[in-house]
């Protein structure tokens, strides 16, 4: 059996994604592939690591020779998960998000044009459709209106992948999903961020006036419903992905302060992020539809078990809260990195 090549397999989605993939079945053929970046680790997967055909290769998905090379000795399927993910990086500096995400995805898909793989998915976000107002929610039909660098780089290889469809016949399909949150999570993003700094007793940096809303979806209900559109989706086809769980903020962040037990004084309102998307809310129905699949984790059990889970991982925070990341966090929090 050829193998499934997952690009970007060390961060915090794919990661998941390919430990579900070896809990059902140790025995899969996987290529993991992924260059490794601030966001990637292999601590992530460690307790898979060892599965007979799982395969480690570093690489970054914008070296044509190299991907050229992995693709041509043989995969069934390709799903890309490799890219530049965090909104306020690709305010500091958009090259790499336009380098990864959208001429990353573009040497992907020539490669898996020229070897004839039969199912190549890409894995986007809700964020290419822009922001909505206080009602409604994103459908696969609502038009694309990316708002920050990231979303647009996304938005690019979305459309990309449409013309390799529409142009070549590729068996391609986009997933566009909401806020993931989880164990693994970088912790620049909100929830990890916000866990792991409660932990350490200091302040969490809340945006603005902390009203912007956001659907919040546990990251192995993601990886479930990847899976099923990796086998059974309609290739052409675009699938919403959410978690029918809408959130402020700051609503979010109180929660957070309660179940760790930490006082309100520890929020500090800071200057909103540029170009900030007010609210996200995915329809997820037609994936329901067509594949069967609901998001099945209650957000209040899966957000305990995500703070318990920094609580025991220790060792894994402060491996990824060092060097570089430090400096990240001085560059966008200023004053409140002390
Ligand atoms: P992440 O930042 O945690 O991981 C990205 C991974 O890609 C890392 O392992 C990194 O080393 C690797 N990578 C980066 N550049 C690469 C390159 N040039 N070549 C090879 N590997 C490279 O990201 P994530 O949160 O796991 O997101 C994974 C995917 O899911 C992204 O495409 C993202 O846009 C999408 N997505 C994320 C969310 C979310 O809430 N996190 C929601 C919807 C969609
Ligand atoms: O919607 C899907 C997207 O979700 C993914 O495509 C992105 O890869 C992922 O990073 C995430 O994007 P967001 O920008 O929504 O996630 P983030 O965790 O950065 O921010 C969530 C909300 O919290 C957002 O409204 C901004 C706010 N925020 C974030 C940070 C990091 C704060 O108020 N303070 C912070 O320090």
């Amino acid at each position: 059996m050829l193998p499934i090549l997952v690009t970007g397999g060390c961060g915090f989605i794919g990661s998941n994604f390919i430990r579900l993939l070896l809990e059902k079945d140790p025995t899969t053929p996987i290529i993991n592939f992924d260059a490794l970046t601030y966001a990637g680790n292999l601590a992530n997967l460690h307790d898979v690591a060892h599965c007979p055909n799982y395969r480690f290769v570093r690489g970054d998905i914008a070296d044509r020779d190299t991907i050229r090379q992995v693709v041509g000795e043989g995969v069934s399927a390709i799903i890309n998960f490799a890219a530049e993910s965090h909104v306020d990086r690709s305010i500091h500096d958009s090259r790499p998000f336009v380098r990864t995400n959208v001429l990353g995805t573009q040497v992907l898909l020539d490669a898996a044009r020229e070897f004839g793989v039969n199912r190549f998915v890409q894995v986007s976000t809700d964020e290419v459709y822009g922001s909505l107002g206080p009602t409604g929610a994103f459908t696969e039909h609502t038009p694309l209106a990316p708002n920050s660098p990231y979303a647009a780089s996304k938005a690019a290889a979305d459309l990309l992948v449409r013309s390799y469809v529409q142009t070549f016949g590729l068996p391609a399909i986009i997933t566009r999903c909401s806020n993931n949150y989880g164990p693994f999570q970088f912790p620049e993003k909100l929830i990890p961020l916000f866990i792991t700094n409660l932990l350490a007793d200091r302040p969490v940096p809340v945006y603005g006036d902390g009203r912007n809303v956001r659907d919040w979806i546990h990251v192995r209900d993601h990886c479930a419903a990847l899976a099923l559109v990796l086998e059974r989706g309609r290739p052409g086809e675009v699938y919403n992905i959410g978690g029918r769980c809408e959130l402020a903020n700051l609503d979010l962040t109180h929660t957070l302060l309660d179940i760790l037990k930490k006082p309100r004084s520890l929020i500090r309102f800071v200057p909103d992020r540029p170009g900030h998307d007010r609210r996200y809310a995915v329809d997820c129905s037609k994936i329901e539809r067509e594949l069967g699949w609901r998001p099945t984790i209650p957000f209040p059990q899966g957000l305990r078990d995500t703070v318990t889970w920094y609580q025991e991982h220790n060792d894994w925070v402060a491996g990824v809260r060092s060097g570089d990341y430090l400096n990240y966090y001085r560059r966008q929090y200023g004053a409140l990195a002390g």
